[in-house]
């Protein structure tokens, strides 16, 4: 072995520096505690093949003792809840991130507290409008891979292939996830349901033009597909991110889409952007409260209710369109 030179000294030592910060840190910055970690194993490698030297030993040490470091930082992050946190908000009315507040507390949240096009609306007999040019839904969706994760504001399904497209205006925007929200976020003439699935689909050359289909569901049977999700569901709270398998979004969505409403929203969770093309079906399906239960199980208590509360409709009209 050769000893170490000052130079490589001096890297080390900036690095094991940094990687100290880095870990205590971690609760905040996991991720880079982890790579930091994964960092200092290959420096310890380094050392015991190449060079020999006080900060190699060093780094030895910190090795040993980063491993059960980080696991109780872990521990305690999950028994402490770190997701609100990560999240930055919560639905908590009146709390210093709730709902009113979001616009103010990120610099780049201000379109929430100021945006005119905002998501979710009351769907009001008043500003309705038919509009037979608006066609049925053109939809040309496949079955894909997909997974279930656990983003603790809400549950959502994420494909990783192609599971294809909707066509709206002649703009073609390929879905990418869908996730719930309950009780339902949109109302229909004042009255809310008790859980509305949002279908995001985004558009290939823009990705902030998005195109959103929401599903509302009343309580009632079960629905079939959360089902077949029921026992990923029950683990949720445990496991980030689970496989599914295939997942067809025609059989996640049903397939009545004979009736819609259509508006220009925004996303209901910040940063709020505009841009949304909505569709929301009119068809009410049903779900068993124990679904819902499962499901709000898997979410940190701040995120149980995670249904944005109504937003000025302004000037804007809401299109039907009805065989
Ligand atoms: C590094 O540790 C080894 C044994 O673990 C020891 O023999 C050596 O003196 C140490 N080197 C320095 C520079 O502290
Ligand atoms: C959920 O939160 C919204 C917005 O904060 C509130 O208006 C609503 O009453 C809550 N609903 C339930 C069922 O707790
Ligand atoms: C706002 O977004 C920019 C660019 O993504 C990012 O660098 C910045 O940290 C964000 N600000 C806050 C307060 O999150
Ligand atoms: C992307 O889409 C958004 C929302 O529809 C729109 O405001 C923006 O101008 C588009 N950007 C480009 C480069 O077309
Ligand atoms: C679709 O839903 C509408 C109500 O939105 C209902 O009148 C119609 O019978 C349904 N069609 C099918 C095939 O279920």
């Amino acid at each position: 072995m050769k000893p170490i030179s000052s130079n490589m000294q001096f890297m080390i030592t900036t690095f094991l520096s940094l990687c100290v910060l880095f870990i205590s840190l971690a609760s905040t910055r996991g991720e880079i505690g982890m790579s930091c970690i994964t960092l200092l194993f290959k420096v310890s490698d380094i050392c015991t093949i190449q060079v020999t030297g006080y900060m190699c030993n060093l780094s030895f040490h910190l090795r040993s003792l980063a491993t059960p470091l980080l696991h109780v930082i872990f521990l305690s992050c999950f028994l402490l809840n770190c997701a609100e946190e990560e999240a930055g908000f919560n639905y908590v009315p009146g709390s210093d991130i709730g709902p009113d507040r979001w616009g103010v507390i990120n610099e780049n949240w201000t379109t929430c507290g100021t945006g005119r096009e905002q998501s979710p609306i009351d769907i009001t007999e008043e500003r309705i409008q038919e509009q037979p040019d608006l066609g049925r839904l053109l939809q040309k969706y496949q079955p894909a891979r997909a997974a279930l994760k656990n983003q603790h504001t809400y549950l959502e399904v994420e494909w990783n292939g192609n599971a294809g497209s909707i066509t709206i205006d002649e703009t073609r925007y390929n879905v990418i996830q869908f996730h719930w929200h309950s009780p339902s976020e949109h109302t229909i003439n004042g009255q809310r349901y008790d859980l509305e699935m949002h279908i995001v689909h985004q558009n290939i050359d823009n990705e902030t033009a998005r195109a959103v289909v929401a599903v509302l569901y009343a309580y009632g049977h079960p629905d079939p597909f959360i089902t077949k999700l029921e026992p990923l569901i029950r683990n949720a709270n445990n496991v980030e991110e689970q496989p599914i398998g295939l997942v067809d979004p025609r059989e996640a969505q049903g397939i009545n889409t004979t009736k819609y409403y259509r508006y220009m929203g925004s996303l209901t969770v910040p940063p709020c952007t505009e841009g949304v093309v909505w569709t929301v079906l009119d068809k009410i399906r049903t779900v068993s409260t124990e679904q819902v239960n499962l499901m709000k199980q898997a979410l940190p208590e701040e995120f149980k209710n995670n249904s944005r509360p109504l937003q000025n409709i302004y000037d804007r009209t809401i299109g039907l369109h009805q065989i």
